[in-house]
């Protein structure tokens, strides 16, 4: 594969969109071409999915169903976008990938992480991100700017304790392979943010370059 692939990641609030915004703005300037897409969704048949998933509903979802749910997703998407953006040298941009599955799934939910690896595997082979960006923040202060945005969906009606859960889940990832993952304090100002995402960004690019 030629193009790299970034994924940013973190709890409810945590700003993803602006900052995706700014990371895409980033990419032009430095004239690498990128497709940006989000998970779960990024094809027709996996917004569909997201759809079943984020919608608040009568009927419980289970956590299997919820986990193959995500993957099935995945296998579409991957196989639809990501992989053949990735070979044609493009670079993805994508909002959520499996770091969530692991953080949500995983430590939300408490699903065996061992299940996980076994379904990464067999939808993505040994494909991974290049980049993860971790944004991190107090859960509550995430929650709390979620909620003025929009109304809650199915997993932001989850209780606090589940969302920290899922935080831990991605600062013990993050701390597993600090090559991998830059975990961002996105409680400071917008400002302060960006300049540590440019700094992940350029830090990331210059490991690209083919030394001369
Ligand atoms: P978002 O796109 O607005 O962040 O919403 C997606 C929701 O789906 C978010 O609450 C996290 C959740 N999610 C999982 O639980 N597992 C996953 O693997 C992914 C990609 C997302």
């Amino acid at each position: 594969m030629h193009g790299k692939f970034i994924t940013i990641e973190g709890t409810e609030g945590v700003g993803k969109t602006t900052n995706i915004d700014f990371i895409q703005a980033w990419l032009l300037e430095q004239n690498i071409e990128f497709l940006a897409t989000r998970e779960p969704g990024g094809t027709p048949l996996a917004e569909q999915i997201r759809q079943l998933l984020l919608t608040p509903g009568d009927e419980k979802i289970s956590d299997a169903a919820e986990l193959l749910l995500m993957f099935a997703g995945r296998a579409q998407h991957l196989d639809q976008v990501i992989v053949p953006s990735l070979e044609a040298g493009k670079w993805v941009v994508c909002d959520r990938f499996t770091d969530a599955t692991y953080a949500y799934q995983g430590a939300g939910r408490g699903m065996d992480s061992s299940l996980i690896e076994h379904l990464e595997h067999l939808v993505q082979g040994e494909l991974r991100p290049d980049l993860t960006l971790i944004l991190d923040i107090p859960v509550e202060i995430g929650l709390k700017r979620a909620s003025d945005r929009s109304a809650p969906d199915r997993f932001e009606q989850e209780q606090v304790e589940f969302f920290e859960r899922v935080r831990q889940g991605y600062l013990n990832t993050a701390g597993k392979d600090p090559q991998r993952y830059a975990v961002i304090d996105a409680s400071q100002s917008l400002d302060g943010v960006q300049f540590d995402i440019k700094a992940a960004m350029e830090t990331f690019l210059a490991t690209t370059k083919v030394p001369v």
